[in-house]
C-alpha cells in the first residue's frame, strides 16, 4: 500500500484526474454525514427516508428530515478539502469532480462543472406538474411545501430506487475510465451506482487514492488509503 509521498507523485505526474466525494468531505463544514457517528436523524436510516415510498407514506416526515438537513447546510461554508479540489482542478489538464453530495459546497468553493449524481437539496420539484425551482429557505415556513399549482413539492434529490439525473452517470463513468488517478473522498462507498465507479476506475488502470477517517467498503479496491479528516489530508496531498 502506497503512502502519502507516493500518492503525491502520482498526482504530480497525472494529466487526467477524477474525484468522487461523499458526505465526509462536508463533515468539517458542520454538515452531518448519513452513516457512522452522528449520522442518524432520530432513529431513521437514510434508506428509510430517502425513498419514493417513504414520501408517499408520510411526506411530512420526509420533509422534516430534509428541512433539518437544509438548516444544517444553509450556514455551512466550504472547508480546506473543498478548496484543495479547486486548486487541483486549476492544475490538472483534465479534471472531473463527481459528488454524491447535494449540499452545493463544491460550487460555493469555486469548483466548475460538478457532476451531481444525487441532485441538489436547494431545488424543489412539483410531484403534480413537474415544475422545478430553486429554494434556499431554511427552515421552510410550512411542511410539506407546495407548488404554485397546488401540487406537493419534493426535494430535487435522487432517492433510492430512482434513476440518476440524465447523462451524469455516463459522464462520471467516462471520467473514471480515463483517469490516471481516482480520488475517493469521504464516502462510505455503499451506495450504488456511485460506489461502482471505484472498482471501475481501478480496472481501467487508475491509481485509486482513498481519503477517509475510517476503513470503508472501497478500501479493498484502493492503491493508497490515507486515514484522517479530508480537510487535513487533501491540502497535504495537493
Ligand atoms: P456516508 O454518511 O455513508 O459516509 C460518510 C463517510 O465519510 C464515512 O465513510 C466516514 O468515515 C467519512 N468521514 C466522516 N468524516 C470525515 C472527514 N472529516 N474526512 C474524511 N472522511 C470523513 O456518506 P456517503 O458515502 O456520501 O444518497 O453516502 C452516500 C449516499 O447515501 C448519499 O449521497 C445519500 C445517502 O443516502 C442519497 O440520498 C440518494
Amino acid at each position: 500500500m502506497a503512502d502519502l509521498e507516493e500518492a503525491r507523485e502520482w498526482l504530480a505526474r497525472a494529466a487526467s484526474v477524477a474525484a468522487l466525494t461523499g458526505a465526509g468531505i462536508s463533515a468539517e463544514s458542520g454538515v452531518p454525514t448519513f452513516r457512522g457517528a452522528g449520522g442518524l436523524w432520530r432513529e431513521y436510516r437514510p434508506e428509510d427516508l430517502a425513498t419514493p415510498e417513504a414520501f408517499a407514506r408520510d411526506p411530512r416526515l420526509v420533509w422534516e428530515w430534509y428541512d433539518w438537513r437544509r438548516q444544517a447546510i444553509r450556514t455551512a461554508q466550504p472547508n480546506a478539502a473543498h478548496l484543495a479540489l479547486v486548486q487541483l482542478e486549476r492544475r490538472i489538464p483534465r479534471f472531473t469532480l463527481i459528488t454524491q453530495n447535494v449540499d452545493g459546497l463544491h460550487d460555493m468553493a469555486g469548483s466548475g462543472g460538478v457532476l451531481k449524481l444525487h441532485g441538489d437539496i436547494w431545488r424543489m420539484r412539483c410531484t403534480a406538474c413537474g415544475a422545478e425551482w430553486p429554494d434556499r429557505c431554511a427552515p421552510l415556513p410550512k411542511l410539506p411545501p407546495h407548488c404554485a399549482c397546488g401540487g406537493l413539492a419534493r426535494p430535487g434529490v435522487v432517492w433510492f430506487g430512482e434513476p440518476l439525473p440524465d447523462g451524469t452517470m455516463q459522464e462520471a463513468g467516462h471520467a473514471a475510465a480515463s483517469a490516471e488517478v481516482f480520488l475517493v473522498i469521504g464516502t462510505s462507498a455503499v451506495v450504488h451506482p456511485a460506489a461502482g465507479l471505484i472498482p471501475y476506475a481501478r480496472r481501467a488502470g487508475a491509481k485509486v487514492i482513498e481519503i477517509n477517517t475510517e476503513r470503508t467498503a472501497a478500501s479493498q479496491w484502493v492503491d493508497c488509503a490515507l486515514r484522517g479528516p479530508a480537510g487535513e489530508i487533501l491540502p497535504r496531498l495537493i
